[in-house]
């Protein structure tokens, strides 16, 4: 490869299992986008001037997996997240990315994981030099407990069945060697996954993407934390209308994620919400709403309580919008795992706790000011211990 070449070709390359999805082609159009007009991206990339030993931020390759047969472009269009003028100025650029057929469902598990790692040797193949991460966005699914106790890999290919995808994509990265960022609120990170990921030097960040609602909900959860005001309840609700919002409906599919937006109050707080009474007074609710598509809604009614015991209240209504949300963090947890392993940092990586609703690993940040706190220290630790292949070899 010529000096020429090597500053031409993408540094960094995402593999995205559930690509054609409202997230996946949200950062499909802003990758292209980066070509054209770098700071429309960058203002939302909270890791743009971190890590400039990866390279260029804006050269980025994507490519992919996805059930769906309809092209990135139209698929662009059926979400209706960008606007029509984006989509149609990129749709060139985004029918050209690598998006290959998903496994099907009903091959075993040793034969989905054979397929995906050929698929990942040849994404690699044809990005040469970039470094790879695997970008989970499959739908809320299944909850993998009855393959919590396993202890080898190999017992895993034979207990894992159909309607486990997220485990075929985990594995065949972790055998690969390529870091894992798992922004599903599917619980993939099985004990073993994580021994293996941590003896295999392979970071795992996940998991459940921390968008919106639960973003906010930290932050002033942190702050009445802070004051010593008392939460009484905490009533928290959603509406959306996309493809994610649609599958949420399904209850055993909505469990993962109403308990990944629930937990995390009552671990901040340091009590149970809602003790005092004979009922939970922490709920949350997320409802399917067609009329609003990707534009999604959430209030949230907050009760606390100061000295004297004398009730207060605060409203909070986000009119957000969840891919526009998701995107640029999904692309920096992409480059904050690729850094992860270039500092030799693997296993699952409770620091990154920040970006997520139900962080992996040990001890993780609770508090807002932890959970920054956190950040610092890990882009300390990988600026002090960063190798480069090149820096190595010598
Ligand atoms: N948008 C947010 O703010 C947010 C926040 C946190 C977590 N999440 C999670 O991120 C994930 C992705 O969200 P989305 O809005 O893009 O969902 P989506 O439903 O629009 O996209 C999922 C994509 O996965 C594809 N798919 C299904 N099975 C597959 C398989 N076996 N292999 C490859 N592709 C497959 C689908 O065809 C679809 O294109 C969801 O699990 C969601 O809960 C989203």
């Amino acid at each position: 490869m010529t000096q020429a070449d090597k500053s031409t070709f993408p540094r960094l390359l995402i593999m995205v299992a559930g690509a054609k999805g409202a997230i996946g082609t949200t950062i499909a159009a802003a990758l292209a986008e980066l070509h054209r007009d770098q700071q429309a991206i960058f203002c939302g990339l909270t890791t743009a001037a971190k890590f400039p030993r990866l390279g260029d931020p804006g050269r980025i390759q994507m490519a992919g997996w996805d059930k769906a047969d309809a092209s990135m472009a139209e698929r662009v269009r059926l979400h209706g997240v960008l606007p029509e003028a984006v989509r149609q100025s990129h749709s060139a650029r985004l029918s050209q990315l690598d998006i290959r057929p998903a496994p099907a469902d009903n091959a075993p598990m040793s034969a989905q994981v054979e397929q995906i790692r050929a698929d990942m040797q040849a994404f690699m193949a044809a990005n040469p030099g970039a470094q790879p991460v695997l970008l989970n966005l499959l739908p809320a699914a299944w909850d993998a407990g009855q393959c919590q106790r396993l202890e080898t890999l190999e017992a895993l290919l034979k207990a894992a069945g159909p309607g486990m995808p997220d485990l075929g994509y985990t594995l065949a990265a972790l055998l690969s060697g390529i870091p894992v960022v798992n922004f599903s609120p599917n619980s993939v990170e099985l004990p073993l996954i994580c021994r293996e990921a941590a003896t295999r030097g392979v970071p795992l960040a996940g998991r459940d993407g921390k968008t919106g609602q639960t973003y906010f909900k930290v932050v002033l959860a942190s702050a009445l934390k802070a004051r010593c005001l008392y939460v009484d309840g905490w009533y928290s609700l959603n509406i959306l209308g996309n493809a994610d919002g649609r599958n949420l409906m399904d209850p055993d599919r909505a469990c993962g994620k109403l308990h990944n937006k629930t937990q995390l109050l009552d671990d901040i707080l340091g009590y149970e919400v809602g003790e005092r009474y004979d009922a939970a007074s922490h709920i949350v609710r997320i409802d399917y709403y067609p009329p609003r598509g990707d534009a999604k809604e959430a209030w949230d009614v907050i009760d606390f309580k100061g000295i004297f015991g004398l009730p207060m209240s605060l409203r909070l209504n986000l009119q957000g919008r969840d891919s526009i949300l998701a995107a640029p963090m999904a692309i920096d947890l992409a480059r904050w795992a690729v850094a992860a392993k270039k500092a030799g940092i693997s296993g699952p990586i409770a620091d990154l706790g920040f970006y997520f609703k139900k962080p992996v690993g040990p001890n993780p940040p609770l508090t807002f000011q932890e959970q920054l706190a956190a950040l610092e220290r890990l882009e300390k630790r990988i600026e002090e211990n960063w190798v480069d292949e090149q820096t190595a070899r010598e």
